[in-house]
């Protein structure tokens, strides 16, 4: 798997396997197991998403070396300061059943995220998690982080795909070194995306399905992707995109739909944390 060099030289796959909404033993250890069949190694969970546990015991069964594997998992809101940050991190690693953890991330910005980032900063100069990073922050909330953070973010997270392309954010991360991350990558397949004539042509015209046309979008944008799908067979399509490539003209053709689109929650609309806030914890 082709891999991205993060801002302190770890290595990410540039593509993984999302585990959102796998919330079931059954189905998490079976989607992750197949990834890891097809050649997956990063794995990007939540404590929110309560699959760590299945995800650490797909990664233990598949009886591959620990190092082979990028495991990402995020902090949730409740635990978002100095203290709740220790905490999370320690309940993470030990529902996940691992040693450290490759990229631990605020899951969004709200809250005492600097007091977290603080914690994170500690965790990452104890070499118990090799990457730290953030979702969800857009220039506002990262420009407020970096005013007290003494470890630059090594990766953003957030909902991007060909309908919301943030090229503003991105020009500005990549200024910063900050590797880009995209959530919801083939944009949960929404129907504008489905019926796209663009991109229903370029699928034709390489042979390839629409998702990996877009995930080939990704990768050539030096975005890091983590579609999430629970079929076999969608699984192994969405990481077969290393044969073909999209010329610059195509790039440009699928570059033209972006509309700012939010197809989920949009971190600056101010309704967001209140509603995301109010999700059950217990964790
Ligand atoms: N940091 C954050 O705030 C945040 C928020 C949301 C998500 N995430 C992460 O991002 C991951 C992916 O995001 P997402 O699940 O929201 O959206 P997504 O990956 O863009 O879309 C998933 C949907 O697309 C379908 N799909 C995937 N590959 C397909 C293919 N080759 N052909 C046809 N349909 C396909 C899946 O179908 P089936 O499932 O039916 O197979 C599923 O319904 C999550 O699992 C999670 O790890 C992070």
């Amino acid at each position: 798997m082709k891999t991205f060099v993060l801002n302190n030289g770890v290595e990410m796959p540039a593509l993984g396997y999302g585990v959102f909404k796998l919330d079931t033993q059954e189905s998490c250890l079976a989607g992750v197991s197949a990834a890891i069949r097809a050649g997956y190694r990063l794995i990007d969970t939540a404590a929110m998403y309560r699959n760590e546990a299945w995800v650490g015991q797909a990664v233990r069964q598949s009886g591959l070396p620990r190092e082979e594997f990028f495991i990402t998992t995020k902090l949730w809101l409740h635990q978002m300061s100095y203290e709740g940050a220790k905490v999370g991190f320690e309940r993470s690693l030990e529902r996940l059943g691992l040693e450290y953890i490759d990229l631990f991330l605020l899951h969004w910005p709200y809250g005492d995220a600097a007091g977290a980032w603080r914690a994170l900063e500690e965790l990452y100069r104890q070499g118990r998690v090799r990457a730290i990073g953030v979702c969800n922050f857009t220039r506002p909330y990262l420009d407020k982080l970096l005013q007290t953070a003494e470890i630059l973010p090594a990766v953003d997270q957030m909902e991007c795909h060909p309908l919301l392309q943030l090229p503003e954010l991105r020009r500005y991360l990549a200024q910063k070194g900050i590797q880009p991350e995209a959530w919801s990558p083939v944009g949960r397949m929404h129907p504008e995306l489905t019926g796209s004539p663009v991109l229903g042509a370029l699928a034709q015209k390489h042979g390839k399905s629409l998702a990996q046309i877009i995930l080939r979008w990704h990768l050539q944008e030096g975005i890091v992707a983590i579609p999430k799908a629970a079929g076999e067979e969608k699984i192994r399509q969405n990481i077969d995109i290393l044969d073909f490539e999209l010329s610059e003209e195509e790039m440009a053709a699928i570059r033209a739909m972006d509309r700012g689109f939010h197809t989920n929650d949009d971190p600056d609309d101010p309704t967001s944390e209140g509603r995301l806030a109010s999700r059950p914890t217990g964790f």
